[in-house]
This record gives structure tokens, C-alpha cells and sequence, in this order.
């Protein structure tokens, strides 16, 4: 498997439920290091831009509405397949259908208020990281 970088984000509810550290801990335990960390508020517009992708679906407004609602933790993970690692880590989606342990399970509440998002695909990874973090960041961190 390949070394690889996914965009995390610790989501309003879960911030506000002050469980940033069990989320950051259980990511470590999982294989996975955070290599950069930023804490900020999502505006409406920005939360709108990331997801846009969903800009169709009947979710979409309220999505973006919960996701501009309060500060969130946004990561670069790195490690082994870290993709597929960082997915299996959140569980399902709606958190009420997420396998116990999962971080959806044990801090989520539903599938908007899901906790967690993780990049689904190298390229969403790539797109997604790019939004967050200029390259210069990374190499700076990385060395
Ligand atoms: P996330 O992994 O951040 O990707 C898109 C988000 O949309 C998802 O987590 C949920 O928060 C939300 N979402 C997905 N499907 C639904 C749905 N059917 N109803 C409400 N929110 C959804």
C-alpha cells in the first residue's frame, strides 16, 4: 500500500462537544499522523465551495449551513493507504448506522451531524487538501 495524505475535517458538532483530542487520539492510534492542524470558522460561502460537488442533492443547504455554524479542525493525515485507513476509522456516514468504536459512532449523531469528513478518493484528496493548505505549507512541514 501507498504512503498517502488525506484531508480531515473534526466537523461543528464535535468541536462544540469538545472532543478534539479523543478524535485527534483515536486518528494517532489508527496509524495516521496529523502533519498539519488548523482550527478555523468555515464561512457559508466557503462551506458551499468545499461541498459543492453535492450542490444538487436536497442536503446540500443545510450541509453547508451546520458546517459554517462553528469552528472546525481541519488536518492533513498522513500514512499507509491513508485514505481507506481514515474512512474505516469514521464508519458509515450516518453515524446511527456507524460500527461501534468507529468516530462516527462514538461522537456523531446522525448523517448530517456525522462528526467527521474524510477526502473519499486520491484526486478528492488531493482537491480537498489544496483547498485548505498551500503546497509551500506542506514541503515546509514535511521536511
Ligand atoms: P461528509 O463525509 O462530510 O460528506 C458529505 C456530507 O453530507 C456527509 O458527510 C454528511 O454530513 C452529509 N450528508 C450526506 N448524506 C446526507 C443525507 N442524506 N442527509 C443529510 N446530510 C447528508
Amino acid at each position: 500500500m501507498n504512503r498517502e495524505r488525506t484531508l480531515s475535517i473534526i466537523k461543528p458538532d464535535a468541536v462544540q462537544r469538545g472532543v478534539t483530542g479523543h478524535i485527534i487520539q483515536q486518528l494517532i492510534d489508527g496509524g495516521l499522523r496529523p502533519l498539519a492542524i488548523r482550527t478555523m470558522r468555515l464561512s457559508l460561502e466557503q462551506a458551499r465551495a468545499f461541498y459543492a460537488v453535492h450542490r444538487e442533492r436536497p442536503f446540500y443547504d443545510s450541509l453547508c449551513a451546520f458546517m459554517s455554524s462553528g469552528p472546525v479542525v481541519v488536518m492533513v493525515l498522513e500514512g499507509e493507504g491513508a485514505i481507506a485507513r481514515n474512512r474505516e476509522l469514521m464508519g458509515a456516514t450516518d453515524s446511527k448506522k456507524a460500527a461501534p468504536g468507529t468516530l462516527r459512532n462514538r461522537f456523531g449523531t446522525d448523517i448530517e451531524r456525522n462528526a467527521v469528513h474524510g477526502s473519499d478518493s486520491p484526486e478528492t484528496a488531493q482537491a480537498e487538501i489544496a483547498f485548505f493548505f498551500s503546497g509551500a505549507e506542506l514541503a515546509a512541514l514535511s521536511s
